[in-house]
């Protein structure tokens, strides 16, 4: 069979999902450079309502996803969050809410922990306040988003901190556990902006040089020893300055989906970015149609359809040749091998737009 120019190959065996990332809205008070979002944001008016997510988590649990992750935009803009995260529970998922810090007030929390929820995960853009709320594009975003997470422990609710780190924060990775620590998170993690969608009109404000990068890894396994016992520090080197891609999302179609919005159903967040792609919605087929038979999951699944040099590589079910959205953003083909790989002919281009760099002011990202 073919979609749109890709084979799709034969899929069995398939492994189940364990993950699902629901994107509840894609609206979201913040502006940041780097946001995940597609360029094409989903309407207020065609999102899900709350009975198609409790019908969705449900068919997700049938299909083994043992966590949900109530993502967005800010999941906090729809006011039946609630309702939405019980049903996650309700289907017995474990439920992490996944949020700017913006729009969550202490009431919804509380509401929140008395209806099961089980995680909260703050995104914080940097350790200084005034430099934090400018990459959020928010003034303010910083004290809300500190004054959150101390709601959060004092509910005795795991906290996980993540911050995207650049060239504006990568400086200071030392200061960014501290104050991970100092706001009660068990867990911080350390992700470098992937240059996808919106990121790309951001890349040369945004990319940090190579020295940096090297100061920056140079500092995690310290981190580590010395704060071993009180918080986990999660950290992966930035895609542009690797020797080998990341297998990410565990492989497409392979361990995790997404769905958005409106409720097309993506084997990650950026799948939209591929051109030429069709991918089924929940309005129309159950997960399991979708998971198993959506010809867009099929198409990169597994490895038959990589070429050299990943046919014959030893990491070939490793990192199952690297990142499909991020091969097609540099090459135009999602079937090539990632040209993050220092194996791939196409490495000089990553070589290249790592060298472009530029102090320009952020474009936002605003509705
Ligand atoms: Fe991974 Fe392919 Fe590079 Fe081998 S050649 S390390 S399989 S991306
Ligand atoms: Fe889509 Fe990596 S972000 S496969």
């Amino acid at each position: 069979m073919m979609t749109n120019g890709y084979a799709v190959p034969s899929p069995k065996p398939l492994h189940n999902p364990l993950g699902l990332l629901a994107e509840l809205t894609h609206r979201c008070p913040l502006g940041c450079p780097y946001c995940s979002n597609p360029l094409a944001l989903d309407r207020r008016e065609d999102e899900l309502d709350a009975a198609t997510w409790a019908r969705v988590f449900r068919e997700a649990a049938g299909l083994g996803v043992l966590q949900v992750h109530l993502s967005g935009g800010e999941p906090a803009s729809r006011r039946d969050l609630v309702d939405v995260m019980a049903a996650a529970r309700d289907a017995g998922l474990y439920t992490n809410l996944i949020t700017s810090g913006v729009g969550v007030t202490d009431q919804r929390l509380r509401e929140l922990a008395d209806a099961g929820l089980d995680h909260v995960q703050i995104s914080i853009q940097d350790s200084e306040p005034k430099s934090s709320d400018l990459i959020a594009g928010y003034e303010g975003a910083y004290a809300r988003k500190r004054g959150l997470a101390v709601a959060v422990v004092a509910l005795r609710l795991p906290l996980t901190v993540n911050i995207v780190i650049h060239r504006a924060n990568i400086g200071r990775i030392d200061e960014l556990v501290a104050m991970a620590l100092d706001m009660g998170a068990l867990r911080v993690e350390i992700a470098h902006v992937q240059y996808y969608g919106w990121a790309l009109k951001n890349r040369a404000a945004l990319m940090p040089t190579r020295q940096q990068v090297e100061e920056a890894v140079a500092r995690i396994e310290p981190l580590r020893k010395q704060h071993h016992s009180r918080i986990v520090i999660d950290a992966v080197v930035p895609d542009y300055y690797a020797r080998f891609p990341k297998p990410c999302v565990g492989g497409w179609g392979r361990r995790s989906l997404n769905v958005t919005p409106a409720g097309r159903v993506l084997p990650c967040h950026a799948a939209e970015s591929i051109a030429g792609l069709e991918f089924w919605s929940v309005k129309d087929h159950s997960l399991r149609e979708i998971w198993e038979c959506n010809p867009a999951f099929n198409a990169f699944r597994g490895t038959s359809f990589l070429p050299e040099p990943c046919q014959s590589c030893e990491r070939r079910d490793i990192d199952f040749g690297g990142c499909r959205c991020q091969a097609f953003a540099l090459t135009g083909d999602a079937r090539a091998t990632d040209p993050v790989c220092h194996l791939s002919p196409q490495h000089h281009v990553v070589e290249e737009q790592a060298a472009v760099r530029e102090d320009a002011t952020y474009v936002y990202r605003r509705l």
